[in-house]
């Protein structure tokens, strides 16, 4: 009965999966879904199923792989004309391993602790920027993209000037209508980091750039073109996520004015808020992987080459894990979400996510108690399917 449904599909609301999914919900945990270019794989949509999966090294993130499921035709042809791996996430072990273990020691909780103050400094020179020019505002240019791109420059030790480059290239690299834009929109991100690369070598800074040259590269553990395809994920993943994850959240909390009261009286609920917010929304709705050997699992058998699709958005919602998943509750334990993945690829930037989300959050509806959509609600644009989740623009009045 689910063969027919198409994977991935815009949603109908920007904050709910969209309707045509039902069928998967109904048939947790595993069912079938059906690519753009007619590839039928398969689709994970029960919470135990997905963390279980997630855990299992059989399947791969190995894109190169021909079975390797794919969303769009523009995403095919980039892959046919250069296929290519991504750094860390399109690596298995032990090659991820590797990888992985040199970038922790940068995203510990302790290293995001400390950057708590910078981020706080960078919400508040925002807010005082939009108060000084508006009303109204456009909150995804004005707060919710600088915010994380700030951050992630400061902790990388990437020039911020440069900002309007690096975002631009990357809203091409993420959502470029052809394979020739999307090749060119990396190729300019990597020339830019490479040159960057080539500055800092002459004269060092103190960022995660910095540490992984004289670290890794100066003792020849990464050649200079894997130390640039690692900063480029960094530098993307960095900041393209969260800013989705604030766009968003504010949409949805001003939707929901009985829970964003609930959280402006009893501001302790800030983390747990967080925790739920990224349930709800899973913004990173579609892991792909490709199975390596045959994987049993609740009575079905994943082939060997056959690909797998996780809906982070149908998972987060799955009755068995939490009850009425389809409402925003601050009260739940959403800890277990999926939203940042689960197993050896889960997100490396999480704790620098949630204290980003958290000071964007809590100070933007404190300082801003009237905030408020400047435009009907269903007029505002919002991603298509195929990409990250969040809005496209959030016209906004206080
Ligand atoms: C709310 C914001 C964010 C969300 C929802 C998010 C989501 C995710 C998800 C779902 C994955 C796993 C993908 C998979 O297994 O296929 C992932 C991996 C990753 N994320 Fe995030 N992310 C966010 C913020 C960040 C930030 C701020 C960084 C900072 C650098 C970051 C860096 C990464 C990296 C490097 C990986 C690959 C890890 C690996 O393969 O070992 N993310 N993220």
């Amino acid at each position: 009965m689910t063969e027919a449904v198409a994977f991935p599909q815009n949603r109908t609301c920007p904050y709910h999966p969209p309707t045509a999914y039902d069928p998967l919900r109904e048939a947790r945990p595993l069912s079938r879904v059906t690519l753009y270019d007619g590839r039928s794989v398969w689709v994970v949509t029960g919470h135990a199923a997905a963390r279980q999966l997630l855990s299992d090294q059989r399947l791969s993130t190995d894109s190169t792989n021909e079975a390797f499921p794919i969303f769009a035709e523009r995403v095919a042809a980039v892959r046919s004309r250069r296929p290519r791996r991504t750094a860390l996430l399109g690596e298995d072990d032990p090659v991820h391993h590797a990888q992985r273990r040199m970038l922790i020691p940068s995203f510990t909780l302790k290293r995001t602790a400390d950057l708590r103050p910078r981020i706080q400094r960078a919400v508040d020179e925002l807010i005082d920027a939009m108060t000084e020019q508006g009303p109204p505002a456009e909150l995804v240019s004005a707060f919710a993209l600088p915010v994380p791109s700030i951050v992630i420059c400061d902790l990388l030790g990437v020039p911020y000037a440069d900002h309007d480059f690096f975002e631009g290239q990357s809203r091409r690299l993420l959502r470029g209508s052809t394979a020739e834009e999307i090749e060119d929109a990396r190729d300019q991100l990597e020339g830019y980091l490479g040159d960057l690369v080539e500055r800092k070598r002459d004269k060092p800074g103190d960022g995660v750039l910095d540490d992984l040259i004289a670290q890794q590269l100066a003792h020849g553990h990464l050649d200079k073109q894997q130390l640039v395809e690692l900063a480029t994920i960094l530098l993307v993943a960095g900041h393209e996520t969260t800013a989705n994850m604030i766009s968003l959240g504010t949409f949805t909390l001003l939707q929901h004015p009985e829970q964003l009261a609930e959280l402006r009286s009893a501001p302790e609920l800030m983390p747990t808020a967080v925790e739920e917010l990224l349930r709800f929304l899973s913004i990173a709705d579609g892991m792909l992987r490709v199975a390596k050997e045959d994987i049993d699992v609740d009575g079905v058998t994943i082939r060997a080459d056959e690909g797998v699709v996780f809906s982070t958005s149908v998972i987060n919602r799955d009755t068995t894990a939490y009850p009425e998943p389809d409402t925003l509750d601050w009260h739940r334990s959403a800890r277990h979400h999926v939203a940042f993945g689960f197993g050896i690829h889960q997100c490396l930037g999480q704790n620098l996510a949630r204290a980003e989300m958290e000071i964007a959050l809590r100070t933007l509806f404190d300082r801003l108690p009237g905030l408020r959509l400047a435009a009907p609600a269903e007029e505002i644009p919002f991603k298509p399917g195929d990409t990250l989740q969040g809005m496209i623009e959030l016209p906004v009045t206080w």
